[in-house]
Parts: structure tokens; sequence; C-alpha cells
């Protein structure tokens, strides 16, 4: 086999925590044992090499989820594992696979992923691979990109061998996303979404013989024929990124949107409110963290994307995402009152009392209220947030039971509720005085 060999176990020992260490060693031991090749792969080694190479001590960005991959029966391996780690085993056997949970020293809970090693990938136009594979290799080619396709061997005796066929190294360190065969795109279209995120995650880029594959892979279709749940996975991964907002716009430049949401045209105006939305966010959670309670930055980020959408697509889209059931009907109601609050802005009088706001948004959930936030304009937002602070504590001297008793009835007590709140709101009694009125 012809790779660049390189042994990474000093670096292994000085970066990684012992626990983590020590179960790595253990799984190659096993490996000896049973006779059989074993690797850790992926976003492991990934993550490890950037760690080494960033020179900082800091092993905070390694995720301790472990991806193994064995070659030979990764079932019988994994119960291996797990008997001899007194550890939990689950078996996923549509996928051939199974999971370890260990605990450790620490009492925390590492999740060890065992694979088979696995061939199967689609070459171009009859092309055969040239030479023979091993199996390792050949299961790294079949994987997304150059970065997530190196391990590192665990056997006793070879501990810390890296496997990096394809020049992953040197892409990782020149910030490269490649692919590794032409139809990878095609194959799994969920890279299109992967490439981004670790794109912008890394502020790597897109290799251009890539990009163009991206590209063609897009136009001609293939996001529309992924499940739903897998885009939307993908999106959410997206969205937990520290700055997603560069993502989003890759994707809107890309095309990726459109042919995600087929009436959503990426425009500059679009792409203002997008900004907006995490500018609001922002403001959400360091003044009014309350109302962010029950939110999904999903539902806000496809409230802005899906503003112009007509209800039948909405319909088809919603379906496709697994929006909630009301996730439609709130939409239109934001849109509504929005377009009412533009209607009425010239009327200062009116806007600039709180309780303008209080009747446009009472009832609203909290998604709802974030997303108006996004559509108001500029000149009423101070306002709007003073209302939302304001709301938030208010809380009336009197109940119903006080009006009951002053010989109100049915919906006249709600009705004197509602008054009396938006004189509270507006300042013009204050806390206390409520019973003045009734
Ligand atoms: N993989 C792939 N194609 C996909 C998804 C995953 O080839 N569509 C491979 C990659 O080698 C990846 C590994 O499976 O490294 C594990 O996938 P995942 O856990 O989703 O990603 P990580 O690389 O671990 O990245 P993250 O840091 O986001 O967890």
């Amino acid at each position: 086999e012809k790779y660049k060999s390189q042994n990474l176990k000093k670096e292994m020992e000085k970066i990684l925590p012992t626990s983590i260490l020590n179960l790595l060693k253990l799984i190659g031991l096993y490996g000896n044992e049973l006779g059989l090749n074993v690797y850790v792969v992926g976003g492991f080694v990934r993550d490890l090499l950037l760690a080494i190479n960033s020179k900082s001590n800091g092993t905070k960005s390694i995720p301790y989820d472990i991806d193994v991959v064995v070659e030979g029966d990764g079932l019988l391996f994994g119960k291996y594992v797990a008997k001899q780690l007194r550890a939990k085993y689950i078996e996923h056997p549509k996928f051939h696979t199974c999971s370890i949970f260990y605990r450790n020293g620490e009492n925390k809970i590492i999740r060890i992923d065992i694979a088979t090693a696995r061939t199967e990938y689609y070459e171009e136009a009859g092309e055969l691979p040239k030479v023979e594979l091993s199996t390792i290799k050949k299961d790294l080619y079949r994987r997304d990109f150059s970065i997530n396709a190196m391990a590192i061997k665990l056997n006793s005796g070879s501990f810390g061998i890296l496997m990096d066929f394809f020049n992953c190294k040197k892409d990782l360190e020149e910030g490269k996303i490649r692919i590794l065969y032409p139809l990878s795109f095609i194959e799994d279209p969920t890279r299109i979404l992967r490439a981004i995120r670790f794109e912008q995650r890394f502020g790597f880029e897109i290799e251009p013989n890539t990009l163009t594959k991206l590209e063609e892979a897009v136009e001609k279709g293939y996001l529309e024929k992924v499940t739903g749940m897998r885009i939307r996975e993908e999106l959410e991964k997206i969205l937990e990124e520290p700055e997603p907002m560069k993502a989003v716009k890759r994707m809107g430049k890309l095309k990726i949107i459109f042919h995600l949401f087929e009436k959503t045209y990426y425009s500059p105006t679009l792409e203002k409110d997008l900004e907006k939305l995490f500018d609001v966010k922002g403001y959400f959670k360091a003044n009014l963290p309350s109302y962010l309670n029950k939110v999904r930055l999903f539902h806000l980020v496809l409230d802005v994307l899906l503003q112009y959408t007509p209800e039948e697509s909405l319909k088809k889209i919603s379906e496709r995402y697994g929006l909630p059931k009301d996730f439609i009907k709130n939409l239109m109601q934001v849109k509504k009152v929005y377009s009412e609050i533009s209607k009425d802005l010239n009327d200062k009088e009116k806007i600039l009392k709180l309780s303008y706001f209080y009747e446009k948004t009472n009832g609203f959930q909290n998604e709802q209220l974030i997303f108006l936030a996004v559509k108001l304009p500029e000149e009423l937002l101070e306002k709007y947030y003073e209302y939302l602070r304001k709301i938030e504590k208010l809380k009336l001297s009197i109940t119903g039971k006080d009006l009951l008793k002053k010989g109100y009835e049915g919906v006249q007590i709600k009705a004197k509720l509602e008054e009396i709140k938006k004189k509270l709101l507006n300042g013009e009694i204050q806390p206390g005085e409520e019973k003045n009125l009734i």
C-alpha cells in the first residue's frame, strides 16, 4: 500500500485526555485479540489533526464521539468490545452498525460507533479503480470529503498510524473541501449541505472541481430527491454552527435555497431580513430571554424564507419538512398584522402607544412575536421591545372575581380586564390603581 505513513501516537498521547487515549488503545488491543484491523475514522481524525496543528493545547474542539471501522465483522467486534468494557451495546441492524456507550472514570458517557469497512461506491461511467483497494482504503474512498476520509490505526503494535490515501492531510492544511469521487454529491445530495457547513465552520474553501460538481447536482435537482427529514437535519446542523449566516449566504448564492424552497428567490432584501433575524434573536437572548422559550431557530428561519411563498406551496413545503401543524396559520397571521401595522405608520398617536402592540399581538406565540420584530420598521422596534418588556411583567391587582362581585358579567369581564391592561401599559394608570376603574 502506498500512502504517506505517519505515526501520530506521540501527538495523541500529548493532546487527548487519558480516558479517551486509553479507550482507543483498548479498542486496538481487542482488535488484536480477535485478529481484526481496527481504525478510528472521520471527524475524530480531522479534528485531532486540526488540534495538533493549531499548536494550542486545547482539545476542546475534539468531539468525543468515536467512529470506529473494522476490517471484518463490525457487529461481532462491537459485541466483544462491549463485553470487555462492560458497556451498553446497541445494534442498528438496518445499517449493519452498532453503538457502544461507555461510562469512563469521570462518569462521562462516551459513544463509540462501530461499522464494518464498506466498499460500495459509484464510479463514473464504467471506470473501475485501477488497483485493488484494501478494505479500509475503499471505506475511506466512499466518504464525503477528503478532510473526513482519514483513519488512524488502533491495533497494538501499530497504534497511531495515520492512513492518508488521498492527500487528505494536505487538503486539511490548505483548507480545501474536496470530494473523492465524481458522483459523490449524486450518490448523497445531503453532502451539498455538508460541504457548505464544513467550509464555513473552518473557513475553508470548496475547491473548484468540487464546486462545479456541487453546482451541477443542485442544478439537476438532486436536492429535491432527498427526503425532507434528511435535508432538515442538515439545515438544523448548519443553524447550530457559531455563524450560520455565512452558510446561509453561500446557500443563497449557490441557488441551494431556491431548490429547497421552490418559491424562495434569494435576494438582497431577503438576506437583510435573515441578518435582522439573527440580530433580533441576539437581542432577545440578551434582553428578553423568556421569549425564546420553546422557540426553534429552524422555524424562525423558515418564517423568513417562506414569507412570500403562496399558500399552495406552503402546504407542500410544510409537509416535506415536517413543520408543526399551526406553522402556516401562524406565519399568515404575522404577515397580516405586519401589513396592518404598515398601513398605520403615519398615525403616530396610534402606533406609539404600547396598547397598540397589545391589540395587534395578543395571543401570539413566542415565535410569532420574534418574527414580527424582524419585520417591523426600525422606528417602531424600540417601542415594541418596551412593550414586550412591560407585558412580560404585567400583573393586575384585581381579578375577574372582583369584577363579578361588582356586578360585571361574561364578556364584560374580559373586556374590562383588557381595558385596564391597556391603561396600565400606556401608563394612564399606575399599578395598584386598577380598583378605581371598576
Ligand atoms: N459521512 C459521509 N457522508 C455523509 C455523512 C457522513 O461520508 N453524508 C462520513 C464522513 O467521513 C464523516 C463521518 O461519516 O466524517 C461521520 O459523519 P458525521 O458524524 O455526520 O460528521 P463528522 O465528520 O463527525 O462531523 P461533525 O463534526 O459535524 O460531527
